[in-house]
């Protein structure tokens, strides 16, 4: 595939779809499609499509889909992955697929959220989802306001549902003299403006919940990455390490543009990887909002105890 123009490697993608497939709470989704036969969902920065590959067997099976991102080439991997996946999954008859390149940075298109968009399944629009994983990290807390309020207004909008929002509780194990002044550096590095005016980071989760819970019931679980040797099992070492690798790669990257030299820190944790000796906790958290009602009133609530990627 062509190299992606916003910057978010093909590659690295894949590896994460993995680890995230394995720690969402799936309990979230029901909420937004008990006893509806079709609905239809916009993710918003799709990347290569990994949140229709977990969400879409969780969903009623007359689905809608509409897969939007600014980037190309991820778009059209998206597409053709998506397609592929629900073939090889007998899901073709029975769900939609549109993909549409789009810039987020001033809001959703209002186009992308009108009901009628594409058609619809039956004589009325679906209860829509509108989604995004991996996203709110890289927003600014005026774009999630923004994006809030434009979402509360729209009325077939029944639930938005932020996956994998980075929540800021990295650790270490075992810990290392460095690894404060790397996670402070990140942590740091991680509000750089990414298009969206200056980056939420690891607050993203907190204000995630505490903006929808204004107007929407807000549940919270936990999807934090457990990357220990269970995982490394799981996955596979080849596939781990790399994912391993990236991450760390990361956090030195981020240190380093901040001023603080994590080489020594870097080549510390990558002997200690090659050696199955590390273990990297990066706390996620899924966000569900949906329409309040006098049972579910507006607010938020922890809907779990934290999930683990489970042991081979
Ligand atoms: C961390 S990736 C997440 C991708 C995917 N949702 C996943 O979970 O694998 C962030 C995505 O945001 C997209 N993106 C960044 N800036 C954007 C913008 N201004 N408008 C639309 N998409 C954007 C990138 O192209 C990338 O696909």
């Amino acid at each position: 595939m062509k190299e992606s123009t916003t910057g978010f490697d093909p590659h690295w993608l894949s590896l994460r779809e993995a680890v995230d497939h394995a720690v969402r709470p799936s309990q979230l989704v029901p909420r937004f499609a008990a006893g509806t036969e079709a609905v239809r969902v916009v993710d918003l920065a799709c990347g290569t499509g990994s949140n229709l590959r977990y969400l879409s067997p969780l969903l009623p099976a007359r689905q809608r889909w509409l897969l939007l991102d600014y980037d190309a080439a991820l778009l059209a991997e998206a597409g053709q992955r998506c397609s592929a996946w629900l073939a090889k999954h007998g899901r073709t008859d029975a769900v939609t697929l549109d993909t549409r390149r789009g810039d987020l940075s001033a809001g959703i298109p209002d186009a992308v959220i009108d009901p009628s968009e594409g058609g619809t399944h039956g004589q009325r629009p679906e209860p829509t989802m509108v989604t995004a994983s991996a996203l709110a990290d890289l927003v600014s807390r005026e774009w999630l306001e923004r994006f809030a309020d434009q979402l509360t207004t729209t009325d077939h909008v029944q639930a938005v549902l932020l996956a994998t929002v980075y929540n800021g509780a990295v650790s270490f194990d075992p810990t290392d003299q460095d690894d404060q002044a790397v996670i402070d550096a990140f942590h740091r590095n991680m509000h750089r403006d990414k298009g969206f005016g200056p980056a939420l980071g690891a607050e993203a989760a907190r204000a995630v919940s505490t903006t929808f819970a204004q107007n929407w019931a807000v549940m919270e679980a936990d999807s934090t990455w457990n990357l220990d040797s269970a995982c490394r099992l799981r996955m596979g070492a080849a596939v781990f390490d790399r994912l391993l690798e990236f991450q760390l790669g990361f956090f030195v990257d981020a240190a380093t543009a901040e001023g603080f030299d994590a080489s020594a820190w870097g080549a510390r944790r990558d002997l200690q990887r090659s050696r199955d000796q590390l273990t990297i906790r990066v706390g996620h958290t899924d966000v569900l909002a949906a329409r309040p009602t006098n049972a579910n009133p507006a607010g938020a609530r922890r809907a779990d105890t934290p999930s683990r990627i489970p042991t081979a």
